[in-house]
C-alpha cells in the first residue's frame, strides 16, 4: 500500500499483514495486522517513528522512497524493539547511513542484541525533545513496560500526533487506515489490551496520566488503524479496563463450569446458592458461553472461584483449560479456589483442576468435589454446603 498522510507532512510509511492469523506464537489476530512506520518531513531534519517486521521490509522502503531519499533521513526514533518493529532495523541503517537511531536507556540493550552491533544512539529521557527544524519538536515520553521495559512515546507537538506503538493498537488490518474509515475495530481493540497490557495497568495508568494534558489530534500506533476520530475515547477505555474496583463491597465468590448434560451446571448452580445464603456476591458462568476477556476481568476482581468440568477422556474439556491458562498473568495470590464436577465412570477433571488452581497460588481448601453422574439429594446438599464454606472463606 502507498503511503498516507495522517497529518501535514506526517505520512504512514508502513505495511499491511492481511493474512496473519497468529502474532507472537500465542495471540489470535483474526483481521491480520499492520505495521505501522511513520516518516516525518515537516522540519529540516527527516525522521521516521519504528519501522517493520523484517519480512515487510522492500514495502516499507518503497513507500519511504517514494516521499523522500533514505540517505537525507537524520533520525530513526525506535519507540520500542520488539521485531515486528524493529525487524528491518539493521537493514534500513545500511539504506539510511545518516540515520541515528533515537532511542531510550533500556533499549539501548535491545538494540544492541538485534543488530549484534552497538549502534551509538542518541539517548533520550522522559520529557526530552529532539528539533528537527521549522519549528517541529518531537517530545519523547518514558513509558515503560507497555509492553517491554524499553517502551516510550513520541509526540509531534506541532502537528497534535502521538506516536504510542503497541500503546492503543490492534491487531486488524484495514487499508482504509483510520478508525473513522475502517469498520468496527472494538473487539481487535480490547482483545488486543487484554493479551498484551493487562499485566502492566500499573503502568498503563501512569502512562495515561502523563498524556492527559497534551493536545491529542492524532493517535498513531504501530498496529491497527490510526485513532483520530476520539482519541481520548480509547483511552478512556485503557483506563476503564485498568482500574480496579474499590474495596469493601461484598466479598465475591465466581463460579464457572462446563457440563455436558447439565449435571455440572446443576452443582454450579448450587454451590452458588450457599454461598449466596452466606451473603456472598456470587455470579455463575457457563465457560463454553462467556467471552474470555470478561472471566478474566471478573476473576481479577473477584475473591474467590469455584470450577467446575465434566470429565471427558480423563481429563477436564478444554475449556476450562483455555481459561486456566490464562491466569498465570493475574495477581491471584489470596484468592480461594475450589474444584468440583460430575463424571461418568473416572472422574479425574476435578482433581487436575484443583491441583493447577494450587499451581496458579490459588488457597485451595476444599477436596475436588465429585459427583458420579446425575446429583441425588444429598449430593446438591453438599454442593450448597460447600458453597457456604467458600463464601466463609473468602
Ligand atoms: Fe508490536 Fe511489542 O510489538
Amino acid at each position: 500500500m502507498r503511503p498516507v498522510e495522517i497529518a501535514e507532512d506526517v505520512h504512514w510509511v508502513g505495511a499491511l499483514d492481511p493474512q496473519l492469523r497468529i502474532f507472537d506464537i500465542i495471540m489470535k489476530a483474526d483481521h491480520g495486522t499492520t505495521y505501522n512506520s511513520y516518516l516525518l518531513t515537516a522540519g529540516d531534519k527527516i525522521a521516521v517513528v519504528d519501522t517493520v517486521k523484517a519480512p515487510f521490509y522492500e514495502e516499507f522502503l518503497e513507500n519511504v522512497r517514494s516521499l523522500v531519499d533514505p540517505r537525507d533521513i537524520s533520525y530513526v526514533v525506535v519507540n520500542h524493539t520488539e521485531p515486528d518493529h524493529s525487524g528491518s532495523l539493521a537493514r534500513f541503517l545500511e539504506d539510511a547511513p545518516n540515520a541515528r537511531v533515537v532511542c531510550d536507556r533500556n533499549c539501548r540493550n535491545f538494540v544492541r542484541n538485534i543488530l549484534n552491533r552497538d549502534v551509538d544512539p542518541i539517548l533520550v529521557q522522559d520529557g526530552d525533545a529532539l528539533d528537527l527544524g521549522k519549528g517541529f519538536v518531537l517530545r519523547f515520553i518514558h513509558a515503560p513496560f507497555l509492553h517491554w521495559p524499553d517502551t516510550m512515546f513520541t509526540y509531534a507537538e506541532k502537528r497534535g500526533v502521538l506516536f504510542t506503538c503497541d500503546f492503543l493498537g490492534a491487531h486488524y488490518c484495514d487499508d482504509r487506515l483510520f478508525d473513522d474509515l475502517v469498520d468496527d475495530h472494538s473487539r481487535a481493540f480490547e482483545y488486543y489490551y487484554l493479551v498484551i497490557f493487562r499485566p502492566f495497568k500499573k503502568y498503563v495508568l501512569e502512562a495515561l496520566d502523563k498524556i492527559h494534558d497534551l493536545d491529542l489530534r492524532v493517535v498513531a500506533p504501530s498496529h491497527g488503524p490510526i485513532l483520530r476520530s476520539d482519541p481520548r475515547a480509547y483511552m478512556e477505555k485503557y483506563r476503564q479496563w485498568s482500574t480496579r474496583p474499590e474495596p469493601g463491597g461484598k466479598k465475591n465468590l465466581l463460579v464457572f463450569y462446563a457440563s455436558a448434560y447439565g449435571n455440572t451446571a446443576l452443582l454450579a448452580e448450587k454451590i452458588a446458592e450457599g454461598a449466596r445464603a452466606e451473603g456472598a456476591g456470587v455470579a455463575v458462568m457457563d465457560v463454553t458461553a462467556t467471552e474470555l476477556g470478561l472471566m478474566i476481568d471478573r476473576i481479577e476482581a473477584a475473591d474467590g472461584i469455584a470450577v467446575g468440568s465434566a470429565t471427558i477422556n480423563g481429563d477436564a474439556v478444554e475449556p476450562v483449560w483455555y481459561l486456566l491458562s490464562h491466569l498465570a498473568t493475574l495477581d491471584l495470590k489470596g484468592k480461594v479456589g475450589a474444584a468440583f464436577g460430575s463424571y461418568g465412570w473416572s472422574g479425574e477433571a476435578p482433581k487436575l483442576i484443583a491441583e493447577r488452581l494450587k499451581g496458579l497460588k490459588f488457597k485451595v481448601t476444599e477436596e475436588p468435589f465429585r459427583v458420579n453422574l446425575v446429583p441425588t439429594e444429598e449430593d446438591l446438599r453438599e454442593a450448597t454446603e460447600l458453597g457456604r464454606r467458600l463464601a466463609r472463606s473468602l
